[in-house]
């Protein structure tokens, strides 16, 4: 009797497992960087989701040197990137020092990044990392944004609706072939 309720459970559980891990190696293999937002407002519960993916990145240590400031204020939000739409959020990625210099811990805030990033698209958003505005957050924004003293932002993830959750024009851009980039030894 135990033999057969093990073997039906095993029937019915083992295809749930590998379609979360084929679930799981699409994300990771279809991600995109987002351009074309819609407005739209993101829920707390699905933001507080999305940082829970950047807190559980791994790092050196463990010593997880980041912190996540979330910014929800569309004022400082288009401020910090321009043409962000309504409901975009960013998520500031910062560490103590200058942000440039520190290689591990560096490692670790772009482990984070993009653990958020993937997370954000998971739910169904549009995700995009940026770096460009990050001297201007460090040099201008520090304050407003209440970064924790001696840190500096690393790198940010915008992140918003997208209409239909679906945004054909920004598809991802290619890549180099596996040939010319990995070696079998
Ligand atoms: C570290 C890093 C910094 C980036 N900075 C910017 C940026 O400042 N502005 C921008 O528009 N996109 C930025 N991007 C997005 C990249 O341009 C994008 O990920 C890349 O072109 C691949 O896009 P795809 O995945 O849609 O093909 C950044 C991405 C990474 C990983």
């Amino acid at each position: 009797m135990k033999k057969i309720f093990f073997l039906t459970m095993a029937f019915f559980l083992v295809p749930v497992f590998s379609q979360q891990n084929s679930a799981a190696a699409n994300l990771i293999l279809n991600h995109y960087a987002a351009r074309n937002f819609v407005e739209g407002a993101i829920p707390s519960s699905d933001l507080d989701t999305i940082i829970k993916a950047g807190i559980r990145a791994p790092s050196a240590g463990n010593r997880q040197p980041w912190h996540f400031t979330v910014v929800q204020n569309f004022d400082l939000v288009r401020q910090i990137v321009s043409g962000s739409v309504s409901g975009n959020v960013l998520i500031v990625v910062s560490a103590q020092g200058d942000g440039k210099t520190n290689g591990v811990q560096i490692l670790d805030c772009a482990l984070a990044v993009q653990s958020i990033y993937l997370a954000a698209q998971a739910l169904g958003y549009g995700s995009r990392i940026y770096t460009g505005p990050i001297d201007t957050v460090n040099s201008r924004f520090k304050t407003q944004l209440g970064l924790p003293s001696g840190h500096n932002a690393v790198a940010l993830v915008r992140i918003g609706k997208l209409q239909g959750q679906v945004d054909a024009v920004s598809a991802a851009s290619a890549r180099k072939s596996a040939q010319e980039m990995v070696t079998y030894k």
